[in-house]
């Protein structure tokens, strides 16, 4: 077998075996083959499409690149969560502490922000001192011990994808499904985990921008899911709009913490209630929905939550004195605020570009080699729906250079647009697809 058979034959539309494919992830895994021959294959792949044998294949061939983990020892359902990405996506931070405090153990593997959208380990190492780099022992250690362990996804849970994923973003090739859904599910599979909860994002800041793009993914990975025998189950939620009120590093964390303390944002708290009353229906708890709701609610109103996210930011090292009294953060150099400039209501905020505002605020990296400035974001003071009347403030911008303040000022009072007409507030959770 060789590659370059293997690529023409994706070129001409053709349809791949399973020996093909797992040569191709097995060979590229190893660096027998070249990035360019890999890019010109995962090109013809996002061109051409693959079915769904063709996909199911490459997830198994990804999740077998490295280490499967066995959580088996934790002797509990393990359900795991992942978001196919977002901007301002704060909910790993809030809901898995929540649930954790509810008894489901939480075994938890982010990944960093790329491109316009965020990711949860960047997020959580703006914590002083918290490791998202610990061994697969002590990660094992800590959900058994406490209930929940948060960490970076090491090399060794689906090499290939890390290789697969980077390659494709250096292309242009992530919004395809078939390479999305492998991505993900290789991931879960390798994770360990029994049973799967997926946040599927619709909208300007998602990979898939229509619901029935987000539909098609969702069956996609259900399928994929079900092959491996875990139970999954996908949520559509809304991602028109940044989720809840911050984008930024920092300034999420410090959202997160105060939603954790019962102050949350009305589309924070549908799509963490949604989540959640299924994470905890999947790990046996109750199959009662409503109630679900009902406990989650609870935890966080009453101190459990946020006590159980002091107790995870401490085991892995995070001074928690920064968990109690956020105004110990490092701020900006700059906190200036944006005034509307007219009367009416908030008819859009674009969550792509403001995403990207954020990235070019330093938030997020363009390349996997960037590094991030922690502090800098955006602080919306209004959502979608919203009245406003002329001269209220916006949202506060937060950075550290004077010269992309500016930048970023005028590009976002285009960004937020205001009707004369109240256009409503978007429904946070769109479907559920199980
Ligand atoms: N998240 C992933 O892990 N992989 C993708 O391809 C897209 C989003």
């Amino acid at each position: 077998m060789n590659i370059l058979d293997i690529i023409a034959k994706k070129r001409d539309k053709k349809i791949l075996s399973k020996e093909e494919i797992e040569f191709f992830v097995q060979q590229y895994t190893k660096g027998n083959i070249t990035d360019y021959q890999a890019a010109a294959l995962i090109m013809a792949i996002y061109i051409n499409g693959m079915n769904k044998e063709e996909t199911t294949f490459l997830t198994l061939a990804m999740a077998n690149s490295g280490d499967i983990l066995d959580l088996s020892t934790i002797g509990k359902e393990i359900v795991d969560k992942h978001s196919t990405g977002g901007v301002g996506d704060k909910i790993s931070l809030i809901l898995l502490p929540t649930i954790a405090s509810l008894g489901v153990s939480v075994a938890k593997m982010s990944g960093r922000g790329l491109g316009f959208t965020g990711g949860t380990v960047d997020k959580l190492e703006s914590i002083p001192g918290y490791k998202t780099n610990i061994d697969e022992k002590e990660f094992i250690k800590n959900v058994k011990e406490i209930g929940i362990s948060m960490i970076s996804q090491t090399m060794d849970i689906a090499p290939a994808d890390k290789k697969i994923y980077a390659l494709r973003d250096s292309i242009s090739c992530v919004e395809n499904i078939s390479l999305i859904a492998s991505s993900i599910m290789s991931k879960k599979i390798a994770s360990g985990a029994n049973k799967i909860v997926l946040d599927v994002t619709v909208g300007s800041g998602a990979f898939m921008k229509n619901i029935e793009q987000a539909r098609t993914l969702a069956k996609e990975m259900i399928e994929i899911g079900n092959l491996a025998e875990k139970e999954t189950v996908c949520i559509l939620t809304n991602m028109e709009e940044p989720l809840g009120y911050s984008v930024g590093n920092t300034l999420e964390i410090i959202e997160a913490i105060n939603a954790l303390k019962g102050n949350l944002s009305d589309d924070v708290k549908e799509v963490v209630l949604s989540l959640g009353s299924y994470m905890m229906k999947l790990a046996g708890i109750n199959d009662n929905i409503e109630a679900n709701k009902t406990n989650i609610l609870k935890n966080l109103e009453n101190g459990t939550a946020y006590n159980k996210f002091i107790e995870l930011v401490e085991r892995q090292g995070g001074d928690i004195s920064y968990i109690r009294n956020i105004e110990k953060f490092k701020k900006a150099k700059y906190i200036e605020p944006i005034y509307s400039l007219k009367s009416g209501f908030i008819e859009e905020i674009n969550a792509e570009k403001i995403g990207k505002l954020a990235c070019f605020l330093g938030a997020g990296r363009l390349k996997k080699e960037d590094s991030i400035d922690n502090a800098v974001g955006i602080v919306f003071s209004k959502k979608v729906g919203d009245q406003v009347k002329k001269g209220d403030i916006l949202a506060f911008i937060h950075a550290n250079s004077l010269e992309k303040l500016e930048i970023v000022k005028e590009s976002l009072l285009q960004d937020i647009s205001i009707s004369q007409d109240n256009v409503g507030k978007y429904k946070s959770v769109i479907e559920i697809i199980n």
